[in-house]
């Protein structure tokens, strides 16, 4: 009987650019509210996720599975308020968290070591994210209706950069 972790790892591979696609949709919401930093930080996690993806793809090209690169479900690209979509990006990454943790299973039970080294990255990387996130929801929440203290706290953090640890995986085509 075949393996379903390549199956499974190919089902991330329309997840994470899903996750890319609801960034750029809360990227758009805070651009157009002229909230550059904000728009900047989701543009970037828009970004991010794209790579994973394409390092999901390089694993499966690596190990010669077949590669399918899926359709996507559209976004949610309207929001009740400035809350809204970092609770929603908050919500994402715990759910990313979980399909990676299942994924890891998968791997275990199967006996793949291989693939569930590759998932390791992924592990450190969603404690990460949902840190972060979460500590962004809290300064939003805090900031009530004056947007510019976020703006003010992303500056601060100095836009996020190398925020994602280090040995990342390679990407197909290479990580931007
Ligand atoms: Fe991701
Ligand atoms: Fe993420």
């Amino acid at each position: 009987m075949p393996g379903r972790f390549p199956d499974e790892l190919n089902a991330q591979v329309g997840r994470e650019f899903a996750a890319s696609q609801q960034y750029v949709a809360i990227a758009v919401h805070y651009d157009a509210e002229t909230l550059p930093q904000l728009a900047a930080h989701f543009y970037r996690q828009s970004i991010e996720e794209r790579n994973h993806a394409l390092m999901m793809v390089q694993y499966l090209l690596d190990a010669d599975e077949e590669v399918r690169i899926p359709g996507i479900d559209a976004p949610q690209t309207s929001f009740a308020d400035d809350r809204a979509p970092v609770a929603l990006a908050l919500e994402q990454e715990k759910q990313v968290t979980a399909q990676i943790a299942a994924l890891v299973q998968v791997a275990r039970d199967e006996h793949d070591h291989v693939g569930e080294q590759f998932l390791g990255w992924f592990l450190d990387e969603q404690r990460e994210e949902v840190a972060s996130m979460s500590a962004l929801l809290s300064v939003v929440e805090r900031a009530q209706d004056n947007l510019l203290l976020v703006e003010d706290y992303l500056v601060r953090q100095g836009g996020g950069a190398g925020d994602e640890p280090g040995n990342a995986p390679p990407a197909a085509g290479g990580a931007f």
